[in-house]
């Protein structure tokens, strides 16, 4: 791939945001998502460099308030992640401000609340997207918080709950006034889920009602859409999710993007392997081999995506139990080609 040279006349990104004393440079974060965002993939992404924040998985605060042990495994806060992130979702003031203190314990340099979960699981309890119904309560869970703990305390919200009622503007500022540093918006309504687009209409409508950074999220897939991000919102930062999985190198290119105007050649199909293998690996020694190769069975072939055998290595990688069996699956990818040189062929 030519390596894409941007006009940098108009460059609208900052270099880097502030949340409180903690300095996110670049401004590019790496988005919490469950089952994906564990320690591991975070190690592997602060060591390809470009993300400026990682977060957590979200975490339960019930979960954490009623001792359990699994929960507290997913901090996972190692040296090598920060600054780091770690989101949580409730609704009871007393345990998200008793969580708050636990994670800030874990070594979390900042807390993010989660106000965009829509799965029912999470909303019926009144926890996640289910806040922005509930203005008060999401105000003083999120006031309990920052009493709680002296970290910036964040919220990565939806636009609202359903479509054309766009909630977040009001709840923003409302949020901003009991001491919210920071706001994340997944710009869609709760409704969504993941379908349709984001609407980044909704970050610029957001950034103008306040004064704390605003960092926009959804639909960005290239680096490209990084720098667009930018500059069709006036926002802070950038938060990718679903393409950064199984490629980290994503966080990179936008970062190189932003700064040189120049997106860095990707990675080899080699390193791609031995990073998947890597993250594995790291699965592996914090969780155990059987419990990270099954976590890991279907994320891993995201790393082949586009490569010859792709299809096959989903297959083999769908049984296999141990790092053994992984390493084996990854072989049926060599020789590298892509799917387009297989064509060819
Ligand atoms: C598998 C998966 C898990 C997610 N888990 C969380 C989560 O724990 N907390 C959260 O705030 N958002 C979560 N999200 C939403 C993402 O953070 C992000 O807002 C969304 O995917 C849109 O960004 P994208 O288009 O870059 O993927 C999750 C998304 C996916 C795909």
């Amino acid at each position: 791939m030519d390596n894409l040279i941007v006009d940098r006349s108009n460059r609208l990104a900052p270099a880097s945001y502030k949340l409180c004393g903690v300095t996110i440079s670049p401004p590019v974060v790496l988005a919490p998502m469950a089952d994906i965002t564990n320690g591991s993939f975070r190690r592997i992404a602060r060591k390809i460099g470009g993300a400026g924040l990682v977060v957590t998985e979200l975490i339960s605060t019930a979960a954490l308030h009623f001792g359990s042990k699994r929960t507290h495994e997913m901090f996972d806060i190692t040296d090598d992640q920060h600054p780091v992130a770690v989101q949580l979702f409730g609704s009871d003031a007393h345990h998200m401000a008793e969580a708050a203190r636990i994670a800030a314990a874990a070594g979390a340099d900042i807390i993010d609340i989660n106000m965009g979960c829509w799965v029912p699981k999470v909303c019926k309890t009144g926890a996640g997207a289910a806040m922005m119904r509930d203005e008060d309560t999401a105000c003083r869970v999120t006031e309990a918080i920052v009493k709680a703990v002296p970290l910036p305390v964040t919220v990565k919200m939806r636009a609202g709950w359903d479509y054309g009622h766009f909630a977040t503007a009001g709840l923003a500022v409302r949020l901003q006034n009991v001491g919210v540093m920071g706001i994340a918006l997944h710009a869609r309504y709760a409704v969504q889920g993941h379908t349709g687009s984001a609407d980044w209409r909704l970050i610029a409508a957001i950034k103008d009602a306040v004064t704390i950074p605003v960092v926009g999220n959804g639909d960005i897939k290239c680096a490209n859409d990084g720098l667009r991000m930018f500059q069709e919102t006036g926002c802070d930062g950038v938060m990718v999710g679903r393409a950064a999985i199984g490629n980290p190198w994503l966080l990179r290119e936008i970062a190189a993007l932003l700064t040189t105007g120049v997106v860095p050649p990707p990675p080899t199909p080699q390193q791609r392997v031995q990073t998947a293998l890597e993250h594995l690996e790291d699965l592996a020694a914090t969780i155990g081999e059987p419990r990270a190769v099954r976590h890991l069975r279907g994320q891993l072939p995201h790393y082949a995506r586009g490569l010859r055998n792709a299809a096959r290595l989903r297959e083999l990688m769908h049984s296999a139990e141990t790092l053994g069996d992984a390493a084996v699956a990854f072989k049926v990818l060599e020789p590298f080609a892509t799917d387009e040189a297989a064509d060819e062929a």
